[in-house]
């Protein structure tokens, strides 16, 4: 037995230079230590050995498997050792370099816009309310004083949902959540809502676009009139327009407000002088409104003989396109990250 040690141990030293690689330690090291190395068949003998003896034996073969795992552990550090050495005299870092930079993002106009919307309407003590997309014609149009058949719902033809939605549609128009507004206010009290979010049209050319983005306001309470209206929407316009920006009331109609009125702003582009983009005239057309129509106050439960309303609705894409100057309305919705850049801190004057 102690032959056989002293043998194990002496091919082994013998052979451990010749280990160069890490495919040379796993193999020496399944020689040796693996599942039928030498020391591990050694250990199997161990039955064998006579009982007055096996204590001595079972030391001296400890000790070989201690000598042989010590002697390939530090043949493969050595192994280890030389190729991160050479890994790291190949591998320099030119710390000089220039970092790789992180590119920032940017808003997209839409959603600068409508943070400045709602801030400003926040500040003026209004809060901002959500409808969805997806409508009812009853939220749509018959609570807004369009009931079925009326010749005004032919001007916002649609997207209508068939089968079991069949009376869902996209909304059509900048006055739906108004509705669900009155309706969800239990207490039947004033009201002060702005209301952004999508509405499609069947429309598209270079100004219009089949989706558009709306700001709605509705103020209830008791004694509001065609002042409160012109103030809010004089406040509003020359804040995201532009302090020098005029505001015009034009007599108008719309099936929910009574009486109802256009409102164009001077044009930005010519301060109102007259130019191609106003058609010569010095005013853009850019929003509806109107006193809340006493029946649509009191088909959502308001007492019209006690509270009066306004409202207003418009897009706020071309609000977007005036402020940034912006030629086309589709490359609003275009998703090129070069356009978006674009708007990077425009709006900080
Ligand atoms: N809803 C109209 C549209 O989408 C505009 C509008 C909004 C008119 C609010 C209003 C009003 O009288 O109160 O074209």
């Amino acid at each position: 037995m102690k032959e056989k040690i002293d043998g194990i141990l002496a091919e082994l030293k013998s052979e451990i230079d010749s280990v160069k690689t890490n495919q040379d330690v796993t193999n020496i090291k399944a020689k040796y230590v693996g599942k039928s190395g030498y020391v591990t068949e050694l250990s199997k003998l161990m039955g064998s050995v006579p009982n007055e003896e096996k204590k001595e034996v079972g030391q001296m073969v400890n000790a070989l498997r201690e000598s042989v795992n010590e002697l390939i552990a530090s043949k493969e550090k050595e192994i280890n050792d030389a190729i991160l050495n050479e890994k790291l005299e190949k591998e320099s870092i030119d710390i000089t370099l220039p970092g790789k930079k992180i590119k920032r993002g940017s808003l997209h106009p839409m959603t600068r816009i409508t943070e400045e919307f709602e801030d400003l309407f926040v500040s003026m003590g209004y809060t901002v309310f959500e409808g969805p997309e997806l409508e009812s014609d009853e939220n749509c149009f018959q609570k807004l004083n369009l009931p079925k058949g009326h010749p005004a719902r032919d001007a916002q033809d649609t997207f209508y949902l068939k089968d079991e939605v069949e009376n869902y549609l996209l909304r059509s128009q900048t006055s739906t959540a108004q509705v669900r507004a009155m309706e969800s206010n239990t207490d039947k009290g004033p009201i002060r809502i702005v209301c952004p979010g999508k509405v499609y049209r069947r429309d598209e050319d270079a100004t219009h676009s089949h989706q558009f983005m709306q700001i709605e306001g509705l103020v209830i309470d008791k004694n509001i009139s065609m002042a409160d209206l012109k103030g809010t929407l004089e406040v509003m316009m020359k804040r995201v327009l532009g302090e020098k920006t005029e505001v015009r009331f034009r007599p108008s109609y719309f099936p929910f407000t009574e009486p109802s009125v256009e409102v164009d702003v001077t044009c930005f582009k010519c301060g109102g002088k007259g130019c191609a983009l106003c058609k010569q005239t010095g005013w853009i057309e850019v929003l509806g409104a109107g006193m809340v129509h006493p029946n649509v106050l009191s088909m959502s439960g308001y007492d019209p003989s006690v509270y009066q309303g306004f409202a207003f609705g418009t897009g706020m894409d071309r609000m977007a396109m005036f402020k940034y100057a912006i030629p086309d309305i589709r490359t609003i919705y275009g998703n090129d990250i070069r356009f978006i850049e674009q708007f990077d801190r425009k709006d900080v004057d």
